[in-house]
Formats: C-alpha cells, structure tokens, sequence
C-alpha cells in the first residue's frame, strides 16, 4: 500500500468530517472571482471540490482522483447536489493529469491539499501542475508538518505512537514534515510570488467539534496500526494500550488539540 490511510469506509467517513472542519477556513483564505478555470488534484471524495464549484459562476472545476472508490463516491455525493454545479471529477494521477490538449496551460486557479506527503516525488507533481497552469495563474498548497501537533495535557503515549506514525511516511518515501518545505517545493518547480498562512486545525475540549479532533487523531493512529506496529517493533499490545492513554486523555475536561496545517500559495 503506498497511500497510508487507504480507502475503506471508515477512512472516507473521517475524511468527510475532516472537511467539514477545515473547509470553511480555507474557503475564507481563497480570494476566487468566480470565473476560474479551476483544478483540485487529489480531490479524495471532492467535497471541497464541490464546494469550491459553488462560489464559481462563470468557472469550472475538474477534480482529479487516483483512487476509483474515492471517485465513486464524490460522483455519489455530486448527484446529491440539489443544483447542477460546474464540477468535473476525472480519474487520474498527479503525476500524469488527465487533461484535454486545449485545457493544458489554461488553468487559472490549482489547488492541492493533503496530497503531497504522499508522494515519493512531489516535485514531479508540481511540474504537472504548472504545465496546466496560465502565465501568472495562482497555486494553492496545503499540507501536514506533523510536527506542528501538540495536545495537552501532555500524554507520553502521543509522543510515542505520533512519532513512529512519522517514522511510518519516512518508510513510505514519504516526508511527513512537507508542510515546512512547501515555499522550497514551489520554488524549485518554477513559481514565484510566495505566500504563506496557517489553517487553524484544533480545539479546546469544551468546543462542541472537539470529540471529532479527537476522533479524527485517533482514526488516524488506529488506521496506521499495523504499519505503526512494523516500524516501531512493538506488539499490538503495546500499541492498545498506549491509544487507550490517549482516549484517556480526549475525556478530559482541559484536554486541547493543537495543530495548524501548512498554507502556501505561488504564481505561474
Ligand atoms: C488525504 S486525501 C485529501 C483529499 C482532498 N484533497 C481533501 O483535502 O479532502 C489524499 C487524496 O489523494 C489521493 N491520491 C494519492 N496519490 C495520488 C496521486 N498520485 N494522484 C492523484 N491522487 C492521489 C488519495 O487517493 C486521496 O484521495
């Protein structure tokens, strides 16, 4: 498997609340005008995709997705739409856009997100990316620096499975602190014009969305356990039990959770 979280239903379940968490706060970031030729690649199950179709009157948006079943199911949830959006989801690789001749160099708008920590050659994406993209059009990266995670109070056992989960996209080929690198990424496959922001990811234990910040670090531990497990030499007991310190940890009353993923934009 050379995508950690895979594809299963309960995976695509805490992707779509990971979108209802972040989406609004990105959303508020992206100055569209509306008439953006626009690309999403790596959509997932296109629910940003679709929400973005919403804010463009006279643009488009084509999402591009590796996975069938992640693209099965944004086609599901795009025809529960009640209007008829301006949205496309392909079925295609990052490194090989599956793009019409005319559409190439014509893109107005691209965004990324979460996609490029699970590449071994992002650098090669970005490329693609820029061929689809107009002179002077603008890109929009956003990603983990898992590093930037924290949550108190302070659990010995987080420490110790988010570092081996760390260690797990090292294996992979994979650079679980990308959102660091972003600006350098841009810069090396040719753009310019380098912006950068923090989405806010996180909340204190009495917000009503903080048992799905919980959640969604717990699903993300329990979906790596067997990689977890392999990288760290340690027995699935020991994994067990150092979760149950953090679900421990996620009823109490001062529990927080820090984190903030990594916003970079360029221009073409
Ligand atoms: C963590 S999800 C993020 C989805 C979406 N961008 C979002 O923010 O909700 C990453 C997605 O990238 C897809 N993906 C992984 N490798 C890819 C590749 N080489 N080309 C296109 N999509 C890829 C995965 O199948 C998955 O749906």
């Amino acid at each position: 498997m050379d995508y950690i979280h895979g594809t299963h239903e309960e995976e695509q379940e805490r992707l779509f609340i990971l979108n209802r968490l972040l989406n609004e706060r990105c959303l508020e970031k992206i100055e569209l005008i509306g008439d953006e030729l626009t690309l999403d690649i790596g959509s997932g199950l296109g629910v940003f995709t679709r929400m973005l179709a919403h804010r463009l009157f006279y643009g488009r948006i084509v999402g591009v997705e590796r996975s069938p079943q992640q693209l099965e199911k944004a086609l599901k949830l795009s025809r529960s739409d009640e209007i008829n959006l301006p949205v496309e989801f392909r079925e295609g690789s990052a490194y090989d856009l599956p793009l019409e001749s005319a559409e190439w160099g014509n893109f107005d708008l691209v965004f990324i997100r979460f996609l490029l920590e699970h590449l071994k050659d992002p650098l090669k994406a970005l490329s693609q990316a820029k061929k689809a993209m107009k002179p002077g059009a603008k890109i929009i990266l956003v990603d983990d620096d898992h590093e930037n995670f924290r949550i108190t109070p302070s659990t010995p056992a987080f420490g110790f499975l988010w570092n081996l989960y760390c260690k797990v996209y090292e294996k992979m080929g994979n650079d679980p602190f990308i959102g660091r690198n972003l600006v350098t990424l841009l810069h090396q496959a040719g753009f310019h014009d380098f912006k950068i922001d923090f989405v806010l990811f996180g909340a204190a234990a009495s917000e009503s969305d903080f048992f799905y910040y919980a959640n969604n670090l717990i699903g993300i531990l329990a979906g790596a356990k067997e990689q977890i497990i392999e990288v760290g030499d340690i027995t699935p007991e020991v994994f067990d039990a150092n979760l149950a310190e953090i679900d421990g940890w996620s009823k109490k009353p001062d529990a927080t959770l820090w984190y903030a993923a990594n916003w970079a934009e360029a221009i073409c």
